[in-house]
């Protein structure tokens, strides 16, 4: 087992390793004296992993409750915020007991708003069952849920007390949720760590190693900005156009291939523009290509503006992107609507 320990607001593990969810009630019980457990899940994640979880958290003295949502990025909405933090006043959930986001990203940012917001803040253990949110949602805070006006508008920032995160929970995910997941991993070699990318170029991912070394990049700048001010957008690499990419398709292109894309075409400007060199761009192609994501959307450069446009990560009329400067390193860039335009032109 690995534990990265992250030191935000709060200090919390992240623990990491195979068959950790079958231990998940002792390693638990060692931050957090057994109470009432109010899982939260989705139906596949249910019937994979409750069983699992449920055995080993009432061995320990936990007494468990269960909310199950459907699966699907659909769920992250008002109504089943609404019906789970009803669900845990039902319960008689108090301040002494914990949430467990048992699930990916959907079920870790709409329980970790629950309980960020439930009683004014419950304790919450983030239990990571897909890649993606083993390497990126479950760490650093952030929660949220979509409104009818776009993704993630509602949320708030608030750390779990523990992350337990069993690799042989991605045996049963299917091949393109790992791909989805690959995407973010490759982000963080491209941000952070030029050796990263050498591993992963090999193939055959170590699991523990994979997202103990992610999850040591975000822990990093997580303790550095932990609410997104300045270094934190760094982890929006490929984003920008990821984002415009992902609404132009209607939301049929996965995040992770959007963000593959988005990091290609980052890449090309940037290559074209002299501000990295073309090795960037074919390392960013061939990655994306060994883990099964797309190098390129049919989208026009005024469609994906315009929807650009309408991103979240405006402000005063600039636009802060994040572009590669050499392997394993990005910085920020703040431009202008026209130079942004200009730049982003030159990928596509
Ligand atoms: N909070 C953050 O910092 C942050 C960061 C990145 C993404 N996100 C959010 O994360 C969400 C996406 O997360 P995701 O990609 O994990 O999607 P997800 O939670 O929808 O999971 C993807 C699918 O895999 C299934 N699944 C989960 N674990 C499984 C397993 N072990 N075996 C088989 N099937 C399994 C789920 O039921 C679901 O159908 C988005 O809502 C995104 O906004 C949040």
């Amino acid at each position: 087992m690995t534990t990265v320990t992250v030191e935000a607001s709060k200090k919390y593990n992240v623990l990491i390793g195979a068959g950790l969810l079958e231990k998940a009630g002792e390693l638990a019980a060692k931050v957090i004296t057994p109470c009432t457990a109010a899982v939260v899940t989705d139906d596949t994640v249910d019937a994979l992993y409750f069983e699992t979880l449920r055995k080993s958290l009432e061995k320990t003295g936990y007494t468990v409750v269960k909310f199950t949502i459907p699966h699907g990025e659909m769920s992250k909405n008002t109504e089943n915020y609404v019906a789970i933090l009803n669900f845990l006043a039902e319960s008689h959930l108090t301040r002494s007991d914990v949430i467990f986001a048992l699930g990916g990203g959907v079920v870790g940012d709409l329980a970790g708003f629950a309980s960020a917001s439930f009683l004014r803040g419950v304790r919450l253990v983030q239990i990571p069952t897909t890649l993606l949110s083993a390497v990126d949602s479950s760490v650093g805070g952030k929660t949220a849920i979509n409104l009818d006006s776009g993704k993630n508008l509602a949320g708030a920032f608030y750390q779990p007390d523990l992350v337990v995160c069993d690799t042989n929970c991605l045996e049963t995910l299917p091949k393109e949720q790992i791909s989805n997941g690959m995407a973010e991993v490759i982000k963080y070699g491209f941000i952070r760590d030029g050796e990263f990318l050498d591993i992963l170029q090999q193939g055959s991912p170590d699991w523990e190693n994979v997202i103990a070394r992610c999850v040591s990049i975000k822990r990093d700048i997580v303790n550095a900005d932990e609410f997104d001010t300045g270094e934190r957008q760094l982890l929006n690499f490929g984003h920008t156009l990821a984002h415009a990419v992902e609404k132009c398709s209607n939301y049929e292109i996965y995040h992770g291939a959007a963000v593959a894309v988005g990091m290609v075409m980052i890449s090309r400007a940037c290559a074209k523009k002299g501000i990295c060199g073309e090795e960037i761009l074919n390392r960013v192609i061939e990655l994306n290509k060994l883990y099964g994501l797309p190098a390129a959307a049919e989208f026009t450069a005024e469609e994906l503006f315009n929807a650009v446009l309408s991103d979240k990560k405006r402000s005063g009329g600039k636009i802060n992107l994040v572009v590669p400067e050499k392997m394993g390193k990005c910085v920020l860039m703040s431009l202008d609507m026209a130079s942004a335009k200009e730049l982003l032109a030159l990928g596509v």
